[in-house]
């Protein structure tokens, strides 16, 4: 039975998708209970599919690599956008009901798209949507036993990875596979759109049992999160831009004026910077949704939730926002059925690093990322046979984990050395004071490695922006 046995670690659209498409063979599913909802169901953007007339596979992955830098992986991008079109339908088979015009599906445009090809369910609700969808086919499931735990550890023997170690009962759960599905690292940034779930653990995991990691340095950051406070902040989704919203610094200058063509709606990466240097030099940043013609109740009604419960009416009042870290370009490097360098070992996801997304993540591409590359590893490993470890047995751990008030340290030295403007000279101060608290917790030893990555890639691209070694404007503006 253990031999058999699929471990999906992470619950989030990759976990589910790749636990859902492993049928009939049994899979363990171990969610992170109280660390609140997976990335996935936060996603305020839609799914990236050329469904609209007029437009193609090809678009969408020409699309990719520009956002990308051309540092993406060709083939894998091509597969991803010829696959979008049945991925959105395998959603619809499994009850996500996508927004409508009429009889055909709703079609926006986000950052970084030639044409509208944005799927939407639920307006800037749609990861809510495909988790829920999913969530309760994966409970109807009978192949799939679905559990609430954090894992520790990882079991290895014979230099294979053969189960797991649940932290708290230290129970070890053996199986032929494990599947690391557990999301991105926002989490270690002192500003980010993700939940706190979202640290690194699977990343640090995969490290530790000599995982081969990939692009460590590429970090997407969002130019706008609400801006009440740090940690893990609402999204206040690019769409709004997209529907005529407009960013104003401090001094209530128009943002973006002179400094893209595109205007508010230039790559994210660019928009990103631009908050972070205004938010520094005046004070404060603002998007002005004000006006009357956003209809919040029907395509905002998370952005508008959450904006009001923190006592701002976006109706009324401009919104506060800041960048935040958004989205893990690089991870765990995989082929495209998630092959970690670890046999037994793989991953998917935000966690995993394929090279879709190149330098920068083209939007509305990562939960489509969930639930291609999650489909087509579960099916793969759907028809392997059983396989067991030989030889010494030995139980990898992550290691400690920082107290609070190292983690905070951590943070603030991610976000000011690591997050949307970088330099040599302040990535290599960050590492004087990660280094020694590598000994006290796993996500120093995670942020270590990130900084010294980003400390080597001297030349800015796509998202990773080095102040130092800036490309010429011309070239920036094509890496979105
Ligand atoms: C957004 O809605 O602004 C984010 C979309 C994405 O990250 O793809």
């Amino acid at each position: 039975m253990a031999g058999t046995r699929l471990v999906v670690v992470g619950s989030g659209i990759a976990g589910l998708s790749v636990a859902l498409a492993a049928a009939p063979r049994p899979v363990v599913l171990l969610g992170r209970a109280g660390r609140g909802p997976s990335a996935s169901a936060l996603a305020q953007g839609g799914i990236a599919a050329a469904v609209g007339a007029g437009d193609s596979a090809d678009a969408h992955a020409s699309d990719t690599l520009v956002a990308g830098a051309f540092r993406n992986d060709g083939p894998r991008v091509r597969t991803l956008t010829r696959a979008a079109p049945e991925a959105i339908s395998w959603l619809q088979s499994l009850g996500v009901a996508f927004d409508r015009d009429g009889d055909r599906l709703r079609l926006g445009r986000e950052g970084g798209h030639r044409v509208a090809r944005i799927v939407h369910a639920g307006g800037d609700a749609t990861g809510a949507a495909a988790m829920a969808a999913l969530s309760s086919a994966a409970r109807a499931a009978a192949h799939i036993d679905w559990y609430e735990g954090d894992v520790d550890a990882l079991l290895m023997q014979g230099g294979r990875a053969s189960g797991v170690r649940l932290a708290g009962d230290g129970a070890l759960l053996q199986a032929g596979t494990v599947v690391l599905a557990t999301g991105g690292i926002g989490a270690l940034f002192a500003h980010t759109s993700n939940p706190p779930g979202s640290d690194g653990a699977g990343l640090a995991l995969a490290l530790a049992v000599g995982a081969h990691p990939r692009d460590l340095e590429f970090v997407q950051f969002h130019p706008t999160a609400l801006d009440v406070g740090s940690g893990s902040l609402p999204l206040v989704t690019e769409a709004l831009r997209g529907a005529g919203a407009r960013l104003f610094d401090g001094d209530g200058r128009a943002l973006m004026e002179g400094v893209h063509p595109q205007g508010d709606l230039a790559p994210r990466d660019i928009v990103a910077r631009r908050v972070w240097q205004a938010r520094r030099d005046t004070g404060r940043v603002v998007l002005d949704a004000r006006g009357g013609w956003i209809d919040w109740e029907r395509r905002f009604p998370t952005v508008l939730a959450s904006c009001l419960a923190h006592g701002i009416d976006p109706r009324a009042e401009a919104i506060p926002v800041t960048a935040a870290a958004h989205f893990h370009m690089g991870g765990v490097a995989t082929d495209d059925l998630g092959r970690t360098t670890v046999p037994g070992l793989h991953a998917v996801g935000e966690v995993a690093c394929n090279g879709v997304h190149g330098a920068n993540r083209l939007a509305s591409n990562s939960l489509l990322e969930g639930v291609v590359f999650g489909r087509m590893l579960g099916a793969h490993l759907a028809g392997l046979g059983a396989s067991e470890g030989a030889g010494a047995r030995a139980v990898i751990e992550r290691g400690p984990s920082l107290q609070a008030g190292d983690l905070q340290t951590l943070r603030s030295v991610m976000w000011e050395a690591a997050g949307p403007v970088r330099s040599g000279a302040g990535l290599a101060a960050a590492l004087e004071t990660v280094t020694p608290m590598g000994r006290r917790g796993w996500q120093a030893g995670l942020a270590w490695r990130l900084l010294t990555c980003a400390l080597q890639r001297r030349v800015s691209t796509g998202a990773h922006w080095r102040e130092d070694e800036p490309l010429p404007p011309a070239v920036s503006r094509t890496a979105a």
